[in-house]
């Protein structure tokens, strides 16, 4: 009997790691569409905010952008140009796949 609760509660750690990692990837996710959606439509090269990929910042310093929350070097806020709630999904994404993450990636 007590074999099956410690058991159950094993089962049920593990259900909640999966589901929380499951939530990450989701909106990691939903970060990269938002991203290629708003951002990249000025940001590809040639257009005019030049060519912005993962890869153009560090972690600490994707961290850092979104902290200020501010784009066009200070002339105007990161909400200006997209809604609010998806800049911590847009950052995740950043973020995750920076220029020393464990997974960079150029996409976007
Ligand atoms: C309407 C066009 C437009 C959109 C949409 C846009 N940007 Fe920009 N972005 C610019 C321009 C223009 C600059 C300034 C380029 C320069 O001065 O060299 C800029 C600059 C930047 C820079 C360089 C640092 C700075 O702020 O000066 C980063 C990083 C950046 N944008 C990220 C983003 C991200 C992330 C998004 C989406 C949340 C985004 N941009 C959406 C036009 C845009």
């Amino acid at each position: 009997m007590r074999r099956m609760t410690v058991l159950g509660a094993a089962v049920t750690a593990l259900t909640l790691t999966v589901g929380v990692a499951m939530a990450a990837g989701a909106s990691e996710n939903k970060g990269k569409f938002y991203f290629k959606k708003t951002c990249k439509t000025c940001h590809t090269k040639g257009a005019a905010g030049g060519e912005v990929t993962p890869l153009t910042k560090t972690q600490e310093q994707w961290t850092r952008y979104f902290t200020k929350g501010v784009h066009k070097k200070g002339a105007e806020k990161l909400t200006d140009v997209v809604p609010a709630e998806q800049l911590p999904e847009i950052q995740l994404f950043l973020v995750n796949h920076a220029a020393d993450s464990p997974q960079p990636e150029t996409c976007g």
